[in-house]
């Protein structure tokens, strides 16, 4: 039933002889949430005022007035003396209605030319932006942590895995720098993604433009945006921006999950590769023995809602007929948990990897563990008698079942066992069955030798400065 007793609303309601059911009202209100947006939506409105007046649109006298009345209630806002009002629906009409308030009739004529449907673009646009600096900036901050840990174990060997079964020997660095380009690639999509999002919605009004003679340029550069949007359809019913600020994130935090999985692992009683510290670690009530990874499972947990953010968006998306709609109301919800769940991942990890010890005597004894220098064998009977590589592979394979046989590594073998695979073979063998040795002979450009590791890290200490 409608609610007679409440008034039509004042910024639309010209039509209206009663106001909003209670559960319209809760349903169509979004400033319990938008009210995020209230510095981007002031600025938008400052510039499409100022732009007004400089197009004659409006008097010098009106833009003042109204510029000075967004600064006074900016500063409410700041100063938590705002009262927001659900029955205003959002932050544009929230805004807007107090300005009226604070300056009286020149508020009634900020709305000249412009529409909420491009309003909201921009301040989105706008906030979004921000989040991804935000990001960025996050992102660099793990990165250094990561270099840090690179440098100081550019030469620290540990197990390199696949399939989680010890593969080949690794240096620790060479892992840590694994995550630094990782990081690098989400920084650049977060780049690649600001570039292609900033044009400027505003001015593109509801959605076909204005009659008014507006200068979208100026509105644009006073924003900071690199050209107006150039199709006014599109200007208001495009979300990519948000779709790929969210797709970036996730896989942001994709790759945050995945250390933060080997941090669970590492820091197991079994594993004892790295040691967190206290201030990332919790006990258990029952269990007095227990340090939990607590910070690392979470992080590795987060992903699910970044993702599910994403997922939502698209699917509010998909199918939406030009040009605004209000399902488009459901995107700043998702996007403000996902960035502030990300920048809190980033922060996290940022904490934890700047304060993990690696435990250097268990990722050593770790390293050489599982016949892992098995392939640097096989490469040796290559490059020293010339054999061929799947030949060589056999040979080692049967050396592999003898040691495995006698319950030892293959650098216990004796030379004349070693010499059973092939007769070729001499006391020099030795030299590769060392994991310092097989580490620092992966020189190839991107292996793991500490020279390459150092190389790695030389290069991003210059581009992070
Ligand atoms: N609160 C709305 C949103 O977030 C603002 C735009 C409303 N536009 C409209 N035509 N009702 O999408």
């Amino acid at each position: 039933m409608t609610d007679k007793t409440k008034s039509a609303n004042t910024m639309w309601g010209g039509r209206f002889a009663a106001g909003p059911d209670a559960i319209m009202e809760a349903i169509n209100a979004s400033i319990g949430y938008d009210k995020r947006l209230y510095a981007q939506d002031i600025a938008g409105s400052r510039a499409h005022a100022a732009m007004l007046a400089a197009q004659g649109i409006l008097t010098q006298a009106d833009a003042e007035a109204i510029g000075e009345g967004l600064q006074s209630v900016l500063a409410e806002i700041e100063a938590g003396d705002f009262v927001f009002s659900a029955a205003l629906e959002d932050i544009h009409m929230n805004v807007e209605a107090r300005l009226k308030e604070v300056i009286g009739e020149p508020a009634g004529r900020l709305h000249t030319a412009r529409s909420r449907n491009d309003q909201v673009a921009t301040d989105f646009k706008l906030w979004t932006r921000d989040q991804i600096d935000a990001a960025i900036t996050g992102i660099e901050a793990l990165q250094k942590a990561f270099l840090t840990q690179a440098e100081a174990g550019a030469d620290w060997v540990m197990p390199g895995f696949t399939h989680l079964q010890s593969a080949q020997p690794v240096t620790w660095g060479h892992h840590m720098m694994a995550y630094v380009e990782m990081l690098g690639r989400d920084a650049g999509r977060f780049r690649d993604a600001r570039a292609r999002m900033n044009e400027s919605p505003l001015g593109a009004a509801a959605l076909a433009g204005t009659s008014f003679p507006i200068d979208r340029h100026a509105t644009a550069s006073a924003l900071g945006f690199d050209r107006p949007a150039a199709n006014s359809l599109d200007a208001v019913a495009d979300r990519d921006f948000a779709l790929e600020f969210l797709s970036a994130a996730s896989i942001c935090a994709m790759h945050l999950s995945r250390f933060a999985e080997e941090l669970v692992i590492w820091s197991s009683a079994q594993f004892r590769f790295v040691r967190l510290s206290d201030g990332f670690s919790t006990g258990s009530s029952i269990m007095p023995q227990k340090r939990n990874p607590d910070a690392a499972e979470l992080l590795r947990a987060k992903l699910g809602r970044i993702l599910g953010a994403t997922v939502a968006l698209f699917t509010v998306m998909k199918g939406l007929p030009l040009a605004y709609s209000k399902d488009m109301q459901e995107d700043k919800e998702q996007v403000f948990d996902a960035a502030d769940t990300l920048m809190l991942c980033l922060a996290a990890m940022t904490g934890m990897v700047r304060d993990m010890a690696a435990n250097r005597p268990v990722l050593e004894a770790a390293a050489g563990a599982g016949f892992a220098t098995a392939t640097d064998l096989a490469d040796w009977l290559v490059r020293e008698l010339n054999l061929p590589f799947r030949e060589a592979h056999h040979v080692t394979g049967a050396l592999v079942a003898l040691a495995e046989k006698k319950g030892c590594d293959l650098a216990d073998l004796t030379l004349a066992e070693l010499q059973s695979g092939h007769p070729g073979i001499t006391q020099d063998l030795y030299s590769v069955l060392g994991v310092h040795n097989s580490v620092a002979s992966r020189t190839s450009y991107g292996g793991t030798a500490p020279d390459q590791v150092r190389a790695q890290v030389a290069r991003w200490k210059e581009r992070l400065g």
